[in-house]
């Protein structure tokens, strides 16, 4: 099956000669060709160039569906490459406990948070999460992502962790997107180890991962390694740990303070690191030369009216950054990554060009599929949206509310939603 996208208006992050990331200056660029065309074949994309380079042979192709793109732009599917989009329920009674004031850290040490949500797991069937779940993972296909990474970490103990992973496990084989799994075992102290964290630790060490790994329920390992949850030296140890299975590092670091959090992350050589508002010399120095994407999640920042990760001051320093949604019921209730691109403009100036590498390319990355999603190139899957009638690539984080993504396709394929 062959699918020609023709007088496509502006086709978007287009790479000849794919790189694995964009880091510094080159974020601010983006390949693009005007007036263009582009050929997938099966799930892959085959061919691009513009419009007068079209030959004649693939028109003549009668297994050819041509979709007429005139004054529409093409992107390449946005990558997620952080989410926690598995939960049992919302967390709305939390958001007007902030807005009277309490904090995040204040709601979790009563019990709420990250904890409530284990709750509410605990209580709710595997086939229960599983849909509500894919209903998220549907909303965040039709909104333009194409690569999603979700967490567990709303077990906080040994069966529930399973059973979430077993939910992701399903959504990987039924979802049409690619999907990453990342066990969050250490997201939260339960309360009844709170007096005796280390016990917990050794739970995590000794009984989940080597399930885990045995029934192949995870690519990555998380920690939420900050002030009030989990420590550099507990992270380590989990770390180790899960590397013997084969788990790559992708941690959550330095949301709450100075933590030690990024340059643990970087001496077990994570995949990213992620939140990163607290950031100084030392954490730049440290990720500098790492193969460890610094990863900013706008959404949570927003949501928790928290202090601004330094974003161009990292992109300065020569470094790559990647925005993600962070998709979850606790800090972010959205996995709307055209509103995360606004907000990398808006709260963190960025610039569109560097918001366009920092959604796709560098979110590939993070989650390790960059040779294969992220951007316009040949054999990469096609994964690509078409948007409404726009002037250019400003355009979609400028017009913050609007819903610009108007055709999806998935592994080649058109979604009929
Ligand atoms: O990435 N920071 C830790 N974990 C999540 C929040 C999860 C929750 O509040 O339920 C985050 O923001
Ligand atoms: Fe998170």
């Amino acid at each position: 099956m062959k699918l020609l996208l023709e007088n496509i208006k502006e086709l978007v992050q287009v790479e000849d000669q794919p790189v694995p990331f964009r880091a510094g200056k080159e974020m601010a660029k983006v390949n693009t060709i005007k007036d263009a065309f582009l050929i997938i074949r099966d799930e892959v994309i085959e061919e691009f160039g513009p419009m007068e380079e079209l030959k004649d042979k693939y028109i003549d192709d009668d297994l050819l569906i041509e979709i007429d793109c005139t004054n529409r732009l093409v992107y390449p599917s946005f990558c997620d490459s952080h989410t926690h989009l598995v939960y049992a329920a919302p967390r709305e009674k939390e958001y007007v406990d902030r807005i009277k004031g309490l904090s995040y850290e204040e709601i979790a040490r009563k019990g709420g948070g990250i904890l409530n949500s284990a709750k509410l797991l605990h209580e709710t069937s595997e086939d229960e999460l599983y849909e509500s779940a894919m209903d998220r993972v549907w909303e965040i296909v039709k909104m333009g992502t194409g690569a999603v990474e979700i967490k567990s970490g709303y077990g906080l103990n040994t069966e529930d962790e399973l059973k979430m992973l077993r939910v992701i496990r399903r959504i990987k084989q039924t979802a049409p997107i690619c999907v990453r799994a990342n066990f969050l075992g250490a997201h939260a102290i339960p309360l009844e180890y709170k007096s005796n964290p280390a016990e917990y630790v050794d739970i995590i060490i000794n009984e989940m991962i080597p399930q885990v790994a045995a029934e192949e329920l995870a690519d990555f390992i998380d920690v939420f390694c900050d002030q009030g949850f989990f420590s550099v030296e507990d992270t380590e140890r989990i770390l180790m740990a899960g590397m013997k299975y084969g788990l790559r590092p992708k941690i959550h670091a330095n949301e709450l303070g100075l933590t030690g959090g990024i340059q643990a992350g970087v001496k077990y050589n994570a995949l990213s690191v992620d939140h990163l508002e607290f950031v100084g010399d030392e954490e730049i120095a440290a990720l500098k030369d790492s193969e460890t994407m610094p990863t900013v999640l706008p959404g949570a920042a927003f949501f928790l009216n928290m202090k601004l990760s330094p974003v161009r001051e990292m992109i300065e320093a020569g470094l790559p950054v990647a925005l993600a949604s962070d998709f979850n019921p606790g800090s972010s209730p959205s996995g709307n990554m055209s509103l995360i691109s606004a907000m990398g403009c808006i709260n963190f100036k960025m610039l569109p060009e560097e918001v366009i590498n920092a959604t796709t390319l560098n979110t590939a990355y993070a989650m390790g599929i960059s040779e294969s999603y992220g951007s316009i190139a040949r054999d990469k899957i096609a994964n690509l949206f078409i948007t409404g009638e726009i002037p250019g690539i400003e355009y979609l984080p400028y017009a913050y509310g609007s819903n610009l993504v108007e055709t999806v396709i998935i592994n080649g394929e058109i979604q009929n939603f």
